[in-house]
């Protein structure tokens, strides 16, 4: 089955604030198996449910995991919260709704969450460095904020320009061939 495509930016789908996951359904279960595909497919280290096109609490990650080498093991993250934020980390982001581009931008360092698993299962966690830096991306997808909304407002337009280009040339590209056909 076709892998489901991966929304990019500026798709104002993208910035839609996701409702709550309020029961576990066959549906859930099948989406969260979709994201993973999508996620191992890109590759990337996590990925939230808008990002497909669906605006509810779900994300998926695997931060082990590489391209290259490593055991895949998936964890699917229902309605997460980020209950405690501590420090501050700046890192280098990107992300799979914003192609060609990456940005340092700054976090908190360490993060207190509490989500549920797939099963009901509730889970705190603190986490730290990368792991507090996903967790803090794939929170705020599902509130729709990219981390360009994080960087400065001049890199932003920059960056957005730019990729109004790229859709442009693409556009273009797709038209010459549709026309060849
Ligand atoms: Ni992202």
């Amino acid at each position: 089955m076709a892998l489901r495509p991966v929304l990019q930016f500026p798709d104002p789908r993208l910035k839609r604030r996701s409702l709550a996951v309020a029961e576990i359904t066959d549906e859930i279960r099948e989406l969260a198996q979709d994201m993973i595909d999508v996620m191992y497919d890109e590759p990337g280290i996590g990925l939230a449910a808008p990002q497909v096109g669906e605006a509810i609490r779900l994300v998926v990650m695997d931060m082990d995991w590489t391209d290259e080498e490593g055991e895949k093991s998936p964890r699917v993250i229902v309605n997460p919260e980020i209950l405690e934020r501590e420090g501050s980390i700046t890192w280098s982001e990107g992300c799979l709704s914003v192609p060609d581009f990456q940005s340092e931008v700054e976090r908190a360092e360490r993060v207190r969450v509490r989500y549920t698993d797939l099963d009901g299962n509730e889970f705190t966690e603190e986490c730290e460095e990368l792991r507090a830096v996903c967790f803090q991306h794939e929170v705020d997808h599902l509130d729709g904020v990219l981390f360009i909304d994080r960087i400065s407002r001049l890199k932003r337009s920059l960056y957005a320009k730019r990729r109004k280009k790229m859709l442009k040339l693409e556009e273009e590209e797709g038209g010459a061939q549709s026309g060849a056909v």
